[in-house]
């Protein structure tokens, strides 16, 4: 859906994102009482033209629809719906004999079209469906607070100040502004037991919030790492190096490795520095620079890995020679996947072996 959209009939998706910069600029501005009165006729001019786009946009999905029943599964998507309200919101307000001025309002909606363009958002969704429980907890909690204290309030403020205290649900404010620790300051607890509350409130606030934010912060953590384990899962997958691992290994490998993604001619390893990581060539290719020659290595082939087998120390520089995709595997997981993973240890060594000859005879020649 998200491709389509921008994209329809040769309207290009920069049309759309410019009436869209041009329309929400025009909203604000109309706001501004001297400037809509000396450019009226600009400032809705703009606006028209944007709308224009919008139904456009609209119509063009409606009739590019082969059937009606895809007409209506348009219509009924999160797109088609977003579609609908940016093309009929302001013509409908118009229609119902709200002011010009009130109507082009309604154009705020235009800014939804973004929404199903922004990758924070879907992961945002993600995030909240997975923490739903923590997160519901945690507004239970809230929500508690916010009743208790409004009472608690309520007994030791009416009969001091019964115009903001005199009810519960009056009360509410307060316990509001003081748990979320934004303290308008508009009311205040006046005698020493609703300071007391009022402080326990305040700490309370401070806790709960963390609370949302923590949980909120470790689930952005996690769908990151998951989308990091897809991504890297599926260049694991296409390294021939480990196409004889069965699913369990692979994923128990690609829990080791982390991608890296370089331009042509970076220094990924230079001679004589110590080793701590070795890489796999997921795409691309690098120059590994001997002495007497280059070796060129590509898509499944691996490098690094005589630093760690020997003495600690780079024998070559090696250089990307084309956009790369490499897995990197830090010295502490390689130690791991040569222990769990015999017949990879075994290949690595065997490999690394045969360069060690293969350098000391053309070191002695
Ligand atoms: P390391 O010594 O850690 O860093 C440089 C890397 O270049 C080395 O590990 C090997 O992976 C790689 N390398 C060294 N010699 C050769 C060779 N003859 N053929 C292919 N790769 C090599």
């Amino acid at each position: 859906m998200a491709e389509n959209r921008g994209a329809i009939r040769g309207l290009p998706g920069r049309a759309t994102h410019l009436a869209l910069a041009l329309g929400i600029a025009a909203l604000l501005v109309l706001t501004i009482e001297p400037i809509y009165a000396r450019g009226r006729i600009w400032i809705e001019g703009i606006l028209w033209c944007c709308l224009a786009v919008f139904a456009w946009e609209w119509i063009a999905h409606l009739t590019s629809a082969p059937t009606v029943r895809r007409k209506l599964r348009y219509l009924a998507s999160p797109g088609g719906l977003i579609d609908t309200a940016s093309a009929l919101a302001v013509p409908s307000a118009l229609s119902f004999g709200v002011s010009p001025k009130s109507a082009w309002l309604f154009g705020a909606v235009w800014l939804l079209k973004l929404a199903p363009e922004m990758s924070g958002l879907r992961q945002l969704r993600r995030v909240i469906v997975r923490e739903a429980g923590p997160l519901a907890s945690v507004l239970a909690i809230f929500l508690l607070v916010l009743l208790v204290a409004s009472m608690l309030v309520y007994l030791a403020e009416r009969d001091e100040q019964p115009d903001v205290f005199g009810s519960v649900p009056a009360a509410l404010w307060w316990a509001v502004t003081t748990l979320t620790t934004t303290g308008y300051g508009d009311v205040v607890p006046h005698t020493p037991f609703g300071r007391l509350i009022a402080s326990a409130v305040m700490i309370c606030g401070v806790g709960i919030f963390g609370l949302w934010t923590g949980i909120l912060a470790t689930g952005f953590a996690a769908e990151q790492r998951r989308q990091n384990f897809v991504k890297t899962w599926e260049y694991v997958r296409r390294v021939p190096f480990f196409s004889k691992l069965g699913p369990a290994a692979i994923t128990d490998v690609t829990q080791m490795l982390r991608r890296l993604d370089l331009p042509p001619r970076v220094t990924i390893i230079r001679k004589g520095t110590a080793g701590d990581c070795m890489y796999f060539i997921a795409s691309g290719g690098v120059d590994v620079e001997l002495p007497d020659k280059r070796v060129a290595l590509g898509e499944g082939d691996f490098f690094g890995e005589m630093a760690l087998l020997g003495a600690n120390i780079r024998n070559a520089n090696v250089v990307t020679r084309q956009l790369s995709t490499l897995l990197v595997l830090d010295l502490v997981e390689f130690r791991l996947l040569m222990a769990r993973h015999p017949e990879l240890a075994e290949a690595i060594d065997s490999e690394a072996t045969r360069r060690r000859h293969e350098n000391a005879t053309v070191t002695t020649t």
